[in-house]
């Protein structure tokens, strides 16, 4: 049968306390809304219709590349109300897949479970929480049938008893539908219209209503506050933490790993925790990464090692690269192999030719580095003029002594040596000594001046 899948996404979220509509509050890095969208659009649905409403521009604009049917639905009144929005779009052959925006963890294996469920009826999926609270409950009878769903306001003290929740996720004939949500009232405690109502209706009329258990209740968390944001967010991060570690890597601790993107590790890869993975990063085989690395679009190549606290961003590496502890590469950076990158040292847009060594203390931008080359302490390639920036060129085996300002534009030839605290100016021939220093008086018979 045709489907259409219909996400409801209109409502404001008080329960957020945020400028930011609930379901474009960050997940995982992107938006609550990204992830529904993203298991949705493997189903094979048809259509997919976002009902829209608060802060409905800016979820939009989010979405404006992606094909979907809006619905405005401009005043929340319920859920039932929203899906009645969405419906005069909908053709009356489809089935409806009802999704909520803030239930975002779902999997596609349990929304095939639950569409291959419903066999033109209705079926619904149902979670058994240890706590209830906040969700409607279900009520069954003798036979253990779904006979009505009771919001929690309007639950009698028996029925908020009951362990079996609604997650809201549903699936109805689409041509039986109209009907039923022509039917409910907001005569309720919020005073809303209620799409969970429209079972007892389902029920009255012998339409079958299949109730579907989730097999994991983790999968169905509604995120309603904030509590309920960094819960679902664990929730995701031990997923793809599972799943790096079926790639082959380490974790030192699955709870302290933190993914925003997409990560492929090689085999043998060990994680320390804190760290933070952003973008799409890649980890050759036998990476080590060290605790508290902030690692965001990166690939690095094998057996590489990124020591503590490090921050790097947009950069590729060969294999066998050492950086850090402390180390801040940013975008444009690239590494032959056997590259090392030591403490305190910034590296940015450059390019760095195997075995160079820069291990205290630098700034190095706009470079190109060679082959062999050792970057004493504290050197800096001076490539802002206050205008524009400028390149500096060191050619291989180069040695540049400690506290060295490379003033660029500048071309430094291969096997020259630059004497420590030079500040370097013009370009350096090759095999040659460049010193550019005041030279060193010595006063004999110098007081110190008395305090
Ligand atoms: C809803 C269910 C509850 C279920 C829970 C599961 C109803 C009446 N209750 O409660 O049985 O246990 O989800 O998480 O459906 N929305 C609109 N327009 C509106 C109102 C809501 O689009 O007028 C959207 C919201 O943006 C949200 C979703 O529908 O994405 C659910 O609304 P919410 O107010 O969070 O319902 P709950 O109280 O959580
Ligand atoms: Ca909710």
């Amino acid at each position: 049968m045709a489907l259409t899948t219909v996400i409801l996404a209109a409502g404001q979220g008080k329960r957020m306390n945020s400028d930011l509509p609930k379901v474009l509050q960050p997940l995982a890095g992107r938006s609550i809304l990204s992830h529904i969208l993203a298991t949705t659009s493997n189903l094979g649905s048809q259509a997919i219709n976002i009902v829209y409403g608060h802060g409905g521009e800016l979820v939009q604009r989010e979405f404006e590349h992606f094909s979907v049917d809006w619905t405005l639905q401009a005043e929340q009144l319920g859920t039932g109300h929203a899906l009645k929005q969405a419906l005069p779009s909908i053709p009356e052959d489809h089935e409806i897949l009802v999704l909520y925006g803030d239930v975002p963890l779902v999997t596609e294996k349990t929304l095939n479970k639950l569409l291959s469920a419903a066999k033109g009826g209705v079926a619904l999926l149902t979670a058994e929480l240890g706590s209830a609270k906040g969700y409607g409950r279900v009520l069954r009878d003798k036979k253990n049938n779904v006979v009505a769903i009771v919001e929690e306001k309007d639950t009698t003290p028996e029925q908020s008893k009951i362990k079996e929740i609604n997650t809201g996720l549903m699936v109805f004939p689409g041509k039986a539908i109209r009907g039923w949500i022509e039917a409910i009232s907001s005569d309720n405690q919020q005073q809303e219209f209620y799409l969970t109502d429209v079972i007892a209706l389902a029920v009255a009329e012998g339409v079958p209503v299949t109730g579907v258990l989730v097999d994991n209740a983790d999968d169905i968390v509604g995120i309603n506050n904030r509590e309920q944001l960094a819960s679902a967010e664990r929730i995701l991060q031990k997923r793809y933490a599972r799943e790096v570690m079926d790639q082959g890597a380490t974790l030192a601790d699955p709870n302290r790993f933190d993914l925003r993107g997409s990560l492929k590790v090689g085999r043998d890869v060990f994680i320390d925790v804190n760290a933070v993975f952003l973008g799409n990063v890649e980890l050759g085989s036998g990476v080590r990464i060290g605790p508290n690395a902030i690692i965001s679009n990166c690939k690095l190549g094998d057996h590489s090692v990124v020591h503590e606290h490090c921050v790097i961003d947009g950069v590729v590496t060969g294999e066998n690269c050492e950086i850090g502890p402390f180390a801040r590469l940013r975008p444009g950076t690239q590494f032959d192999s056997q590259v090392k990158v030591g403490n305190f040292v910034e590296v940015k847009a450059s390019t760095v030719i195997s075995g160079a060594k820069m291990n205290h203390l630098s700034y190095v931008g706009d470079t190109q580095v060679g082959k062999g080359v050792n970057i004493g302490a504290g050197t800096i390639t001076c490539n802002y003029d206050g205008a524009s920036k400028h390149k500096t060129i060191i050619g291989d085996r180069v040695f540049v002594g400690s506290g060295a300002m490379l003033v660029a534009p500048l071309n430094i030839g291969n096997d020259a040596t630059i004497a420590a605290g030079s500040t370097i100016t013009k370009n350096v021939p090759e095999k040659t000594l460049s010193v550019a220093r005041g030279k060193q008086s010595v006063i004999k018979g110098w007081k110190r001046p008395k305090k």
